[in-house]
């Protein structure tokens, strides 16, 4: 068998495509919806994931803010700011981009977030907002993966879904929203002994762990949807995911690709819960 490609970039368009008709009807009532991005210190990485977030506005008809500020800025200076932004009426959304230099505790910047702003869904509220069903912003990554399974229009009730990686930004936000679309979730994790035992047994499987080759074909059932989050470098330098997709393809039913996957609807989560912010606001 070989597997169908989940298009992450066909769905972000689609959905991005949404995401600039609904701002262009609340621009019309005079409200633009704008998202800070944030960026302490000059890791190159986050210089070019805050370049294409911002781009990434842009193109959808958000207003967006980029806010630089030198690796030695003080803790209590981004607490003064984040503040500012909380306050500032033009401002929908706010993104810190992580990692933040380690004099500053990230965990306390990203409580300093209003709750009403955080579109990246990192704030304990949000997660317990997550955990309880009730409203609040979704974590872009895990919630890109979800609108995937949507667009192809699978019913996750009943279904064993496996997610493997246990991080604050994916596994387990990823597993409490499988969770609430009424899956029998497995988390599996570094200290999982035979992790091929539950992902053999799996409808679905969601590698986020950031190391290739976690997945192999003989550890998927046939016909299992996989959604691979990984971002890594294969020995030619070239970017690809957890999973071997050359084997993996061939007894899946469903694969996200690497690039072209998940990457691209992470951005597109953002602007989504940016202009739900907005809408609500
Ligand atoms: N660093 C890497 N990914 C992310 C993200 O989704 N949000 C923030 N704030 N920082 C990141």
């Amino acid at each position: 068998m070989t597997a169908q490609l989940i298009d992450g970039n066909a769905l972000s368009r689609q959905l991005r495509a949404d995401v600039a008709r609904r701002a262009a009807a609340l621009k019309a009532r005079g409200v633009t919806p704008g998202l800070a991005v944030v960026l302490v210190g000059d890791n190159p990485a986050s210089q070019v994931y805050v370049r294409n977030k911002v781009r990434a506005c842009e193109d959808s008809g958000l207003h967006s803010v980029l806010e630089k500020y030198d690796a030695d800025l003080s803790e209590a200076d981004l607490l003064a700011r984040v503040e500012a932004l909380n306050d500032d009426p033009a401002i929908h959304g706010i993104l810190v981009q992580l990692p933040l230099p380690r004099h500053i505790d990230a965990q306390k910047v990203i409580e300093a977030i209003s709750p009403a702003k955080d579109v990246d869904g990192f704030h304990v509220a949000s997660a317990g907002a997550l955990v309880t069903g009730t409203p609040g912003f979704w974590p872009c990554t895990p919630y890109g993966c979800i609108r995937m399974l949507e667009s192809i229009g699978y019913d996750l009730r009943g279904k064993h879904a496996v997610v493997i990686g246990r991080s604050n930004i994916v596994g387990k936000p990823m597993a409490l929203m499988l969770l609430q679309k009424n899956a029998t979730v497995t988390v599996t994790h570094s200290a999982t002994p035979d992790l091929a035992h539950f992902t053999r047994d799996a409808d679905v499987v969601v590698a986020a762990v950031g190391k290739r080759n976690v997945l192999t074909a003989d550890m998927v059932k046939p016909g299992a949807v996989v959604i691979d989050v990984g971002m890594n470098r294969d020995d030619e330098g070239k970017l690809c995911g957890d999973v071997d997709f050359e084997g993996v393809k061939e007894v899946a039913g469903w694969i996200t690709p690497v690039p072209g996957g998940v990457g691209p609807m992470t951005i597109t989560m953002l602007l989504v819960n940016t202009l739900e912010a907005a809408e609500r606001s």
